[in-house]
């Protein structure tokens, strides 16, 4: 979160399914439904034909050669979740016949390309993988071209077994302070309970937990941690360590040594790091609550522990230094801890930042964003930017931090980051537009390749003595409670959920 680069502003302010599909294994965790295009429901805007041999069932779909002929197929899931399409088809002429492919009405792929198979009776199958709703959903092929669809046999359905391997996570680095201020979570209908177990029936499979040097706070340190870790691990959730390498706040705008680093230079600081990072990690290990995944740095778009990680005129040598002594400790400390490196680069300049730090020989694990929509540009882009960072490094991509605001109202002295009463077209500030507006950042980022979204500071709503200033913890209010997904009563926003 680009938390002191945003305070300013606070401070301003204060002043149906087929009639008989066939399911098979297809993997370990997998299963395969398969739609025939002349089963109903599914819909050929055309003939059923049988003239080319090689379908399958009793025929495919014949459709005019026009733009906007479709097929529709009637798709039904058990649980929501990613499922790859395997659509098979044969296009006997050397021209593709692209198609937009849509999913409950949402084209999801424009222009999904059909290529010449060499012969109406060679079939090929053109795979893309989608993000399907619990229950009925409509996936739907419209020619984009004159030439039309091509011929249409099946549409495959494959997903996973339900293990879900994807992050779904919510990073709730307050609420172990919240909790020992006497904070109440509530269930939708209004039956209180524990904060995490609330989550985990929200769909949590996974906490991200902050971690300073020396916070004045005595919060969010590595003794908080350790301690808050065990209570994460003994409900089954996945953990994340987020190092800021700082006593207080690092994003874009700022990144300052720790004070008891603060007179090292570049080659002390790569044991500083190396150390700090294997302590934490081991210690965490030792207790049996080891990490799954850390990050080195914190919304580093330009390099940590400033001035010396900084990177300056496209110099990535220090920065690199410093994150392969964070990868090496965590390596030490434990070969499968995944690694994340962390940017808020979605508006511009990943490829700057990651091609920078590859460039200096950095290992990484995952590729790692920040996106909040009225900071970071249009779903859209950021689809675009996890697309490419997927493909250019080879490496999962997760947003680490997401958010978004249910009510333009204040709960406290300390006035809200975001006031709009639409942050973000389309989604205004309410409990429905929080809603809308995290499963469009969930659905849009899965369906560019996303392995995981968190949502920021969910159960962050306003309590006394929880500030959002480390060095006034006390006093300094809290700037985010519009974004909780917890309302000022700690009763969770009904309709929230982390997708599969
Ligand atoms: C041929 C072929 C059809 C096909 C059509 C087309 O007529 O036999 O199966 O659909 O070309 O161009 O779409």
């Amino acid at each position: 979160m680009k938390w002191l680069s945003k305070i300013s502003v606070v401070t301003a302010m204060a002043t149906a399914l087929s009639s008989a599909p066939v399911a098979f294994a297809t993997g370990a965790h997998a299963a395969t439904t398969r739609y025939e295009v002349e089963s109903a429901p599914a819909v050929c805007s055309g003939v059923v034909a049988s003239n080319h041999s090689g379908h399958s069932g009793s025929g495919f779909c014949d459709t005019p050669n026009a733009v906007g002929s479709a097929v529709q197929f009637t798709v039904n899931m058990p649980v929501a979740g990613t499922a790859t399409l395997g659509i098979r088809y044969a296009n006997g002429t050397t021209a593709n016949r692209p198609a937009d492919v849509s999913v409950n009405g949402s084209v999801v792929q424009p222009g999904f390309g059909f290529e010449g198979t060499g012969a109406w009776n060679a079939w090929a199958t053109k795979s893309l993988p989608v993000h399907l709703n619990a229950g009925t959903n409509t996936v739907r092929l419209a020619a984009t071209t004159a030439g039309g669809l091509a011929n249409i046999d099946y549409l495959d359905v494959t997903t996973d077994d339900g293990n879900s391997t994807i992050m779904q996570g919510a990073d709730v680095s307050t609420l172990q302070r919240a909790v020992d201020l006497g904070a109440r979570y509530y269930y939708a209908n209004g039956t209180p309970g524990d904060p995490l177990d609330i989550l985990k029936s929200a769909g949590v499979n996974y906490v991200r937990l902050r971690i300073w040097n020396n916070p004045r706070s005595g919060y969010n340190n590595k003794d908080k941690v350790l301690q808050y870790a065990r209570t994460v691990k003994a409900k089954g959730l996945k953990l994340m360590v987020d190092f800021h390498y700082s006593d207080t706040w690092a994003d874009p705008g700022v990144q300052t040594k720790p004070a008891a680093w603060a007179g090292h230079g570049i080659s002390q600081l790569q044991t500083d790091v190396y150390n700090y990072t294997y302590e934490v990690c081991t210690s965490l290990k030792a207790q049996g609550t080891t990490p799954d995944s850390v990050q080195i740095g914190n919304e580093i778009n330009t390099g940590m522990l400033w001035p010396d990680g900084q990177v300056a005129n496209n110099d990535f040598t220090n920065l690199g230094l410093l994150l392969k002594a964070g990868y090496n400790a965590t390596k030490a400390c434990n070969s499968s801890t995944q690694v994340i490196i962390h940017t808020a680069r979605v508006e511009s300049g990943a490829r700057w930042f990651y091609d920078g730090i590859r460039a200096q020989g950095v290992q990484w694990d995952i590729t790692a964003l920040s996106y909040y929509c009225y900071w970071h540009g249009s779903l859209s882009s950021m689809a675009a930017v996890v697309s490419d960072m997927r493909s250019r490094y080879g490496k999962p991509v997760i947003l680490a931090e997401t958010a978004y605001p249910f009510t333009t109202a204040n709960f406290d002295h300390s006035g809200n980051i975001i006031t709009s009463s639409q942050p973000c077209s389309g989604y205004p500030a309410t409990p429905a537009g929080q809603q809308a507006n995290f499963a469009a950042v969930q659905n849009t980022a899965r369906n560019a390749g996303a392995s995981g979204i968190f949502y920021w500071e969910p159960t962050w709503y306003a309590v006394p003595g929880n500030g959002w200033n480390p060095a006034d913890i006390n006093n300094s209010g809290n700037a985010w409670e519009n974004q909780a997904i917890f309302d000022q009563n700690g009763r969770i926003n009904p309709n929230i959920r982390w997708l599969p």
